[in-house]
């Protein structure tokens, strides 16, 4: 079987990392990069930590408007797929390097798989549920990380196609958990296991508006620990453009490699963020989580009480983080267990 993959973003490189392993044992795959994200420590490092293969295409569309961004990538990847004529599209996520993939490939009458299918936050403001709910309705394999998901998909009327097989991440983070030990970060930063919370922050509805980037700022000067804080271009751009600045408690530094950051994640004490990602990396590593967004799509962290869900409200992010308290119980969700990634292969090879 020929499969195009398409990657662009940080997320979507470590859930290829593993399937893109197993992939080529069988088949042929072409992987394309969209260059959505191109900085080094956005994209290069994750392709050499996570053994991810040379991509065979470089689109080079990263920057610009949404709209701009997305044609750039639609353009290039419908010159791909004419050429390759692939027997499918394999997309990841929910970022416009999902979307260009899945609606270039619908258009040419090429099966699309879509891994991390049936997510909702329900909020349509946010690009990426666009993103989501477009690709879903031009899947025809739809690959759920639980059951919540596939119910969402059942909701609008998506049943053929549709299988839960857990979360391509899990097998990755367990991949990268048994070498993070080798991860200089602590040391690099002087900071003890325990002693310390990890903070990200990019999502554009709290980047874009400055009083909820204000607001979230204060509300790690009111924390008042040690915060390590890996900085996202946009919001490194952001905060100079709103003129805030960090707080001294804070330690802001690079975007981090993935092995970098499964260390200073699995020894944190707490971790604020306002990723998908790394809600779930945290309850796998079972560190507590507060999310920085009035909703969330992983909403089985928050059942379990790991993950708490407090926006950009300065006095209820205070308030969480002071509150100590692990949950007793740690089921297993979204797979975890490292198998999402043979089950998600076998099924594409039908
Ligand atoms: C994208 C995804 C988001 C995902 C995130 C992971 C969409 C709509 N959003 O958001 O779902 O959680 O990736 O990080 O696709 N930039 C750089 N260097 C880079 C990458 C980006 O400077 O290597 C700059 C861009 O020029 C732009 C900003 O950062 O100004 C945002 O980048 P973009 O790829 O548009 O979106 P993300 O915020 O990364």
């Amino acid at each position: 079987m020929k499969i195009v993959t398409i990657v662009g973003a940080r997320p979507q490189f470590i859930k290829a990392a593993p399937v893109s392993r197993a992939l080529r044992e069988r088949h042929q795959e072409i992987l394309v990069h969209t260059g959505q994200h191109y900085d080094d420590n956005m994209s290069g490092v994750f392709f050499r930590e996570l053994g991810i293969p040379e991509p065979e295409v470089h689109l080079g569309a990263g920057g610009g408007s949404h709209g701009a961004q997305t044609a750039a990538m639609l353009t290039g990847i419908e010159g791909v797929l004419q050429r390759e004529r692939p027997d499918r599209v394999l997309v990841y996520g929910d970022t416009n390097s999902t979307l260009a993939g899945a609606l270039a490939a619908a258009k040419l009458h090429v099966p699309v798989a879509h891994v991390e299918a049936g997510l909702r936050s329900f909020n349509r403001r946010m690009p990426e549920e666009i993103n989501r709910v477009v690709t879903d309705h031009l899947s025809d394999l739809l690959f759920c990380p639980s059951e919540i998901s596939q119910r969402h998909l059942a909701a609008e009327g998506i049943v053929s196609g549709v299988h839960v097989v857990g979360d391509v991440m899990a097998d990755a983070l367990l991949n990268a958990a048994r070498r993070a030990d080798a991860s200089q970060i602590l040391i690099q930063h002087q900071l003890s296991p325990r002693s310390y919370v990890l903070a990200t922050v990019h999502r554009a509805d709290n980047t874009d508006d400055g009083v909820r980037l204000a607001a979230i700022l204060q509300a790690f000067a009111d924390i008042g620990r040690t915060i390590l804080f890996p900085v996202h271009p946009r919001t490194r751009k952001a905060i100079a453009a709103a003129g805030l600045s960090v707080p001294s408690n804070v330690r802001p530094c690079e975007p981090l490699g993935y092995l970098d950051l499964v260390r200073a994640l699995r020894d944190a004490d707490l971790v604020l963020t306002d990723s998908g990602g790394l809600q779930k990396e945290a309850y796998w590593l079972s560190v507590p989580c507060i999310t920085l967004r009035d909703e969330t799509e992983w909403v089985e962290t928050v059942e379990t009480g790991w993950n708490r869900i407090v926006g950009a409200d300065r006095a209820a992010i205070v308030a969480a983080a002071a509150d100590g308290r692990r949950p007793g119980d740690h089921p297993a969700l979204y797979g975890g267990d490292g198998q999402a990634t043979g089950k998600l292969v076998g099924l594409i090879q039908g």
